[in-house]
């Protein structure tokens, strides 16, 4: 989950603080620690810092430079830790995302060869294990090869080496792309940190290794391959904050848009997912916010008599035995990156199994390893926390449940006569009474959000939004299951956010009565005011689109909870946009 970016210059060199630059762009993947090294003739210049990466300062060009922003996951945020990892002949600069798996055993073979060590992290035995296989062998390239031979796990990796003028790179189940520009070759993590310069864009396939110089050299399994150039198809601008202070309003804001955005599909495809999951065994495989999107269209699915299976990624080992060339995976995931779902997407293509996504990112892992791609057409989404993505993903999930029940047409045109009321969720004046709220609960410590049937997803969803910006513990139940446990933590004045549809699970209204009783502060989410209300926030609209519409003013109130706590929205602590991690 960290980001990787290395310029090699065709023709010009790069001024390091642009360079500087190009590593914070990516610093929605990490944002512990970063650090840069760059070559001047044969001699390596390294620089790292703990923290949030500064407006660059740094002085002077480069030709050839390596940088890194860092999520930890071996070792503590350090200098020592931070990368770019030197070599002990201090020949070699390299930097990696991912996780390997054997560094111990290596390290101890490493030490047994008299290497030593001056962090914890596993990526500082990869600059080590090039130099010791340099020892026998005829160039960096085979040294690299054997290196990669021996390393288990996940990785993106660059590096450079003080007697050559290349940037040396390589893959394995982590991202990792080549910006082709004028006058330079750019191995990235994500194309964010190019886009600026370059549409053109290189996809490295998983077991490509290779370096970049003046022109790019790609080898897999040991023969030299050729990879196409695509076409980055979104706009710069649209990574930009414009007038919004931080990325999460703005994507909040532009949902009345991205809902509208990701109606925009095939509507034989849709049609013939449906089929799929009505006819043989489609599971719903996701995490995360991408998780809660599945089960907050669960409910239509089911009204209309389909029954997808919906798995975390993680725990989907578990169903791998019932995966057959009859069954499908429907991936969802916004980055497309996740690596706990490409492995479950891997093992089923193994089997035959048929895999269509519903992502965001073109050119991504997962949309390359697809049959299908229904892509969700929000443009970049740069805050950390998933909230226009969220809401496509419903959006499209409730085409599909709705496909065999009415023409899709007639399903966009439903979901489209809602776009009014996401105008009025997301506008400033509905905002006032979200800000309003924050107020009352920013010194809470627990935040209990509740729903039934759909808006159970919704809770689950609304609880994630407000802990991982505001860092106030909130946790989401079923509105039936707070009386077989959660109820022993109400006390006087806990908040507890309850979703109240207009005429389904009405039942709802006891459970936020049963709070009440034992003292709970009751906010709730509804088109009408009900009595057992302290505070209401009215959203407009069908039960059958309250997912899609009940989440929205969560999304401001935990945008607000945090502003009004002085974090940063766009980068809660210990979160990653893409987790590329197990
Ligand atoms: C929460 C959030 C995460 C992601 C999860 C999956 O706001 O963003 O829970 O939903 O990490 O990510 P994707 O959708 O990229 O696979």
């Amino acid at each position: 989950m960290c980001g990787i970016v290395g310029y090699s210059s065709t023709s010009n060199s790069i001024d390091l603080s642009e360079f500087v630059s190009m590593i914070k762009s990516l610093d929605y993947r990490g944002y512990d620690s970063w650090g840069f090294t760059f070559k001047d003739k044969d001699h390596l210049t390294t620089e790292k810092q703990v923290g949030k990466i500064p407006t660059p300062t740094q002085k002077g060009n480069a030709t050839f430079v390596i940088g890194h922003t860092r999520w930890a996951t071996h070792g503590k945020v350090t200098e020592d830790n931070t990368h770019p990892h030197i070599s002990n002949s201090k020949n070699i600069s390299l930097v990696h995302n991912g996780i390997i798996e054997n560094y111990e055993e290596l390290k101890n073979k490493l030490k047994k060869e008299g290497f030593t060590f001056y962090g914890e992290t596993d990526t500082e035995i990869i600059p080590n294990l090039i130099e010791f296989h340099l020892r026998n062998s005829k160039d960096i390239l085979e040294a690299f090869k054997k290196t990669l031979d021996e390393l288990e796990g996940t990785f993106a990796i660059t590096f450079l080496h003080n007697s050559s003028n290349k940037i040396f790179f390589a893959r394995r189940d982590s991202p990792l792309v080549v910006g082709v520009d004028k006058d330079a070759l750019i191995v990235s993590s994500d194309v964010t940190s190019f886009i600026d310069r370059t549409k053109n864009v290189i996809y490295l396939e998983d077991g490509d290794y290779g370096y970049i110089n003046s022109e790019i050299k790609i080898l897999n399994r040991n023969k030299e391959v050729h990879r196409e150039i695509s076409k980055i198809d979104w706009d710069v601008d649209k990574a930009k904050k414009g007038d919004f202070k931080h990325f999460m309003l703005k994507e909040i804001s532009e949902q009345v848009d991205t809902v509208k955005q990701s109606l925009m599909q095939d509507s034989e495809l849709i049609t013939a997912v449906a089929n799929r999951i009505k006819s043989s065994k489609v599971y719903i495989v996701a995490c995360g916010s991408s998780y809660n999107a599945a089960k907050a269209a669960e409910t239509e699915f089911l009204k209309n008599g389909l029954m997808p299976r919906i798995v975390h990624a993680h725990e989907f080992e578990q169903y791998e035995k019932f995966l057959s060339e009859n069954s499908t995976v429907l991936a969802i995931s916004q980055s497309g990156e996740t690596l706990d779902l490409i492995k479950a997407v891997k093992t089923a293509k193994s089997r035959g199994t048929q895999i269509i996504s519903i992502v965001n990112v073109q050119g991504s892992s997962l949309s390359r390893l697809s049959d299908q791609n229904i892509f969700m057409n929000v443009g970049p989404e740069i805050c950390v926390l998933s909230t226009k993505s969220y809401t496509a993903q419903v959006a499209i999930l409730m085409l599909i449940a709705s496909a065999l029940v009415i023409k899709p047409n007639q399903a966009k045109q439903e979901i489209e006569e809602i776009i009014r009321n996401i105008y009025y969720l997301t506008s400033e004046s509905a905002r006032k009474y979200t800000k309003e709220l924050s107020q009352i609960l920013r010194y809470s410590n627990h935040i209990f959000t509740i729903g039934r049937g759909r808006d159970y997803a919704t809770a689950m969803e609304a609880a994630l939004k407000i802990k991982e910006v505001s860092y106030i513990h909130a946790e989401g139940f079923a509105g039936g299951e707070i009386k077989h446990g959660p109820i022993a933590m109400i006390e006087h004045g806990t908040p507890c956010i309850v979703f109240v549809p207009n005429k389904e699970n009405q039942d709802i209204l006891s459970n936020a009565q049963e709070l009440k009783t034992r003292g709970a502060f009751i906010i709730g989410i509804s088109e009408k005011k009900h009595e057992v209300f302290d505070y209401w926030i009215k959203v407009v609209g069908p039960d059958k689109f309250s997912p899609i519409l009940r989440i929205i003013p969560i999304q401001a109130l935990s945008y607000y909870l945090a502003v009004m706590k002085g974090l940063d929205p766009d980068k809660p602590r210990n979160l990653a946009k893409s987790v590329t991690v197990k």
